[in-house]
């Protein structure tokens, strides 16, 4: 006998929102207009998160979700406050700016990568907008005097909400938009070959692998470093990048580390790379994950 799969009720929604070819022209021409519009520095590394050390849309969606979803609380709990209501919904409304804007920098970031992201992503903003323009609506309805009518509208607002935060829940948790992308594989934890001494040259980032895991090689002031080769943002390789000094950046998005402790020197990168030592034995690169004594 076999067992009954589990139902996934959305699932369908989805797949085909996935499968949805025809938004792909304007989406990739949106993608490119936010990363113009939004190049490498402070900015793009505050809407990223990088001063928090994960992904700032994730936590400002609270705020907008909290706000629509208290304001129709309140409707149905102190129906006699309708003031309360408004002001919550106007708080929702001013926190989805930054909101906004902090989400479309992710997607921008990844949806050169992956067309899933892209579809589910232009889904995602569909519905969070719908949502919006249902606060507004229920915001107008109040001030008309048709309280029924805006309570309505807020509900439906949260509707919207809901299904946006379904779409955004599949992109973070399936899809992979937002996790370090080294979390689940640091480095080796013994001494582990990576490379011939001689194929790792002065001042020329070098790619590897030790086990499992790429690794960044860089030979710096008679010294070899070395640092996780995925990059913790989206996961390009480090290698391929360029080198100034003990600095690498990324080619993907521009965040620099700094390979003596994997720290971040620049985002949009939000957590550093796992720092492996590195000793030369025998003509061989040897690495570990450092402290993993
Ligand atoms: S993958 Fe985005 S900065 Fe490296």
């Amino acid at each position: 006998m076999t067992e009954a799969q589990i139902p996934r009720p959305p699932h369908a929604l989805i797949d085909a929102v996935e499968g949805a070819s025809v938004v792909d022209g304007a989406g990739a021409a949106l993608g490119k207009a936010i990363r113009g519009a939004n190049p490498p520095g402070p900015v793009r590394d505050a809407l990223s998160g990088t001063w928090i050390g994960h992904a700032l849309h994730p936590p400002l969606t609270d705020v907008v979700i909290g706000a629509f979803l208290s304001a129709s609380v309140l409707d149905v709990v102190a129906p006699g406050s309708p003031e309360a209501s408004e002001r919550l919904l106007l708080v929702g409304l001013l926190a989805s700016l930054p909101t906004a804007v902090s989400g479309a920098t992710d997607w921008a970031d990844t949806e050169i990568a992956d067309v899933r992201v892209r579809r589910v992503g232009l889904a995602h903003a569909a519905a969070n907008v719908s949502g919006l323009a249902l606060a507004i609506g229920s915001i107008a309805a109040r001030r008309r005097g048709s309280m029924a009518a805006g309570r309505a509208l807020a509900m439906a607002a949260n509707g919207a909400l809901g299904l946006g935060g379904l779409l955004g829940g599949h992109m973070s948790f399936t899809l992979g938009v937002g996790p370090n992308q080294t979390a689940f594989d640091a480095g080796p934890g013994d001494w582990t070959d990576a490379a011939g001494a001689a194929d790792v040259p002065e001042g020329e980032p070098t790619g590897a692998i030790a086990g499992d895991t790429p690794v960044l090689l860089l030979r710096h002031d008679d010294r070899i470093h070395a640092i996780h080769d995925r990059c913790s943002h989206r996961g390009c390789l480090l290698s391929d990048g360029e080198v100034e000094g003990h600095v690498v950046t990324c080619p993907c998005h521009g965040s620099r580390f700094d390979v003596r402790d994997g720290s971040i020197v620049r985002g949009p990168a939000t957590a550093g790379q796992p720092v492996l030592e590195a000793r030369e034995d025998d003509g061989r690169i040897m690495v570990r994950l450092a402290g993993a004594d």
